[in-house]
Formats: structure tokens, sequence, C-alpha cells
């Protein structure tokens, strides 16, 4: 039997690259997660943590993924694993990442059926004229038969698309459709700004009080910039494997946290100024995203078509995000297990709702009073991938890639002075800045060290 590595799909462009790769981080993360981490941290101080975590540790993270995957044109498995000649132990990255993407998709999943379900109640909340109220939100989410029904919806759905493989999947339908999201996220700024009393959100969001930073608002912080760029799991890596040759890893790596951090903005801009307008609670959860978005459109005429179309837009940027959860899994059975395509991606999914069916049942519902070291499943999932599994895999791909890989060997990658004068700049960041800060924000937020 050949080698499949030898006729493995790719991105077809640099552009390709640059949307799909944005297609991979711009997801819940921004829209759900970000708006509700922030509102639950305090505000601005989270925010500018989450800034600096994104510039000084996300972004050389991404650039050592993306090196390293694209060295080695393998899943992250195999590609950790041969990296370093002699140093098969590194494999653990890529497994460990594929028990954080099982983890993460457990949770992620469910919330994704949330925003599915919205599609349909936002379009009959159109159509009859009864709102969507925070009771409509409790009611799905606290449910069983609802939110399990949507979530393998979700599901069957990724997994399809997965299923048809690479560039035909992934990138015409996040290409096509990124743009569109972002103009109706511009809409929801225009109309939350307008509201009276919006400037007291814009405030919240940036005008920090940093006496309000402590080693967990850090670590959340820094558990979000990993989450947020899909990276320290073995995500960026697989992607990293399918760029072109001719492809700037910085520069493009760059542009991705930049775009992914202004749809997170946008989205806080949206949600904030209409919770503090409109009297809600910033620390509204994870429903937050759920309850606000209906608010801001109920001000506006046609309202009712526009909440449908945001939640619309909102399903299909989650669909990008959790297709490259599950490539990652989906990549190493075909290739190392020699699965074909479509049973992998059938063999991931069912693991997947496994998991997910516990998280979903723990939040209101039959297992919401079970707890494990004082969180439910849901919270532990997130808890587990986020804050532990990968800033600690993110710490492990910042030792390999600035110090056990050669330096020639980086900056044949990542590019060399002076042409690409920010090589050798980027290799230092990634040596002594990114795993020193990983590693002190990991040891303070889990209460081991106290930093201040
Ligand atoms: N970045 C995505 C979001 O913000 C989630 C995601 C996709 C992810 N792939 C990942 C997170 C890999 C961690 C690792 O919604």
């Amino acid at each position: 039997m050949t080698s499949r590595t030898t006729n493995r799909d790719a991105f077809a462009s640099t552009l390709g690259a640059f949307a799909a790769t944005l297609g991979s981080a711009v997801g819940l993360g921004n829209i759900w997660k970000f708006p509700y981490l922030t509102g639950s941290n305090g505000g601005a101080a989270f925010v500018l943590a989450y800034l600096l975590a994104v510039a000084l540790v996300g972004l050389p993270v991404m650039v050592v993924e993306h090196a390293i995957g694209r060295r080695m044109r393998l899943d992250a498995v195999r590609a950790y694993e041969k990296v370093i000649p002699g140093q098969r132990r590194w494999a653990i990255i890529g497994w460990a990442g594929m028990a954080s993407a099982l983890l993460i998709m457990a949770f992620y999943t469910d919330v994704a059926g949330w925003v599915f379900a919205y599609v349909f109640k936002s379009i009959a909340a159109a159509a009859t004229g009864a709102p969507l109220t925070p009771e409509t939100f409790g009611a799905l989410a606290g449910g069983t038969w609802e939110p399990l029904g949507w979530q393998v919806a979700v599901l069957v759905l990724t997994c399809g698309i997965i299923a048809a493989g690479v560039s035909k999947g992934i990138e015409k339908v996040t290409k096509t459709l990124m743009p569109l999201l972002l103009v109706l996220l511009v809409i929801c700024d225009v109309r939350a700004l307008t509201l009276p009393g919006a400037a007291r959100g814009v405030a919240y969001l940036f005008q920090p009080d940093l006496g309000k930073i402590t080693g967990t608002v850090l670590l959340s912080a820094l558990g979000l910039a990993f989450f947020k760029l899909s990276l320290g799991m073995g995500t960026m890596t697989t992607y990293g494997s399918y760029l072109p040759a001719e492809t700037r890893i910085v520069p493009n790596a760059a542009r991705v946290a930049l775009a992914d951090t202004l749809v997170s903005l946008l989205a806080g801009l949206a949600i904030f100024p209409t919770v503090f307008a409109l009297g809600g609670t910033p620390a509204g959860g994870p429903g937050l995203l759920f309850n606000t978005i209906p608010l801001v459109f109920a001000k506006m005429p046609f309202g009712g078509l526009f909440t449908a179309l945001f939640f619309v837009l909102a399903a299909i940027a989650t669909i990008g995000a959790m297709v490259s959860l599950i490539e990652v899994p989906v990549a190493f059975l075909v290739e190392k297990g020699h699965v074909r395509r479509p049973a992998a991606a059938v063999i991931t999914g069912a693991i997947m709702l496994a998991l997910g069916v516990l998280a979903t049942l723990s939040q209101g519902s039959v297992l919401s009073g079970v707890k494990l070291f004082g969180k439910s499943f849901f919270d532990l999932f997130d808890f587990l991938s986020s804050n532990v599994l990968l800033p600690v895999g993110g710490l492990a791909i910042a030792v390999v890639g600035g110090w056990l890989l050669s330096k020639d060997d980086f900056l044949a990658e990542v590019g060399r002075a002076p042409k690409a004068w920010y090589g050798p700049v980027v290799r230092h960041v990634v040596r002594y800045l990114a795993p020193v800060a990983i590693l002190l924000i990991l040891l303070s937020g889990l209460g081991v060290i106290r930093l201040g």
C-alpha cells in the first residue's frame, strides 16, 4: 500500500488558507464565549488580559503550529512524533489534542444545538409575534430531548461535511459566508450603540479596572486565547499541513488573529451596550448571547427577520469551527489507522455524542445534580479543555518549536531576516516569553502560586 501522505488534500491558495484558518478560529468562541466570559470576569480588565494573551502567547503558538504542520505534512500525532528525530514522546501533544477535541466538542455541540434551535425559534417568533425571552432559553438549555435532538442534528451535519473532504468541504462554506456574518454584526453594533445608555456598555468593555485582574481571570483569558484561535491541540498543526509552500506563516497568522479578535470585539459591542441600555446583567452566564441578541433586534424594524438571520449566520460560523475540531481525530484515523474518511467521521462523531450527552443533560436536566470537582459535566469539560489541556499543549508546542527544533529548521518555515525580519523575533518570543507566561498563568490560575 502506498503512503497516503504523497497525495494529501491541501488548501488551494493563500487566500483559501487564510479563509479556512479563520473559519476554524471564528465560531461560538467569538459570539458566545467571549461575551459571556467578559461578563462573568468583570469586563474590560478581562478584555485587556485577553488581548495581551492573543498577541504574546496565541500568535506565537499559532506560528509554531503552522510551521511544524507544514514542515511535517502529517496529521497532528505523527507530526509531533517525528518532528524532533529520536524523540517520539512528543506524539503526546497530538494524543492530548485528540482528548481536547472530544471534550470541546461535547459542550460545543450542545451550544451549537442551541444556536440551530434559535434559528427556528426566531423564525417562529417573527411569524407569531411572540418574543424570545430568557424563559425560552432556559427551557431549551435545561431540557432533555430538545437539546439532545439538536445536538445530534449538529453532529450529523458536521460529520457529513467532514466526510466530503478538506478543500471542498471546509474552504467553500467558510470563504463565502464569513463576510456576511461580519456585515450583520456591524448592523447589530450600530443599533446597540445608538440605544440610550449604550456608553456604559462601551466603558464596561474598554475601561479596565486593573484591580480586577486575578490569577483566575488571567487563566480564563489565556484559555480563551487558545480556544479562540484553535490552538494547543493540533488543529492548527493539521491546518498547517495543508498550507501552500508560498504562504508566509507569520503575516497569515497575524491576519487571522487580528480578524478573529475584531469579530469578538464586534460581538461584545453588540451585546454589552444592549445589556446596559435595557437593564440586563453582564454576568448572564452561557445564556448571555441568546438572551441579548433578540433584544437588540427587537428594537429595530424587521427585527424578527434580523434575529433569524443572525442565528443562521452564527450557525454557519459554528460549523466551520466544528469541522476543524473533528478534522484532528479524523485526519489521524485516515492517515494512521487507514480508515476511510466517511468511516472515520462516523467513529469520531459517535464518541463526541457519547460525551456530549453528558454535557447537555448536565445543564438543568437529569444530570444537573452530578458534580465532579464541584463542576457540572458541561463546566468540567470546558474547564479541563480551555484552562488545562490547551495551555499545557501550547506550552509543550512552544518548547518543541522554540527549544528542540533547530534554529535553521524553524526559520526555514517561518522566514529569515532581512526579508522576514520578524523570523528571529518570533523565535525569541516562542522560546522565552510565551512559555514563561503560560507556565506562570497556569500555576496561578490553578492556585499553585500567587501573582502579585
Ligand atoms: N476557535 C473556535 C471558536 O472560537 C473553536 C475551535 C475550533 C477550537 N477548533 C478548535 C478550539 C481547536 C480549540 C481547539 O469557536
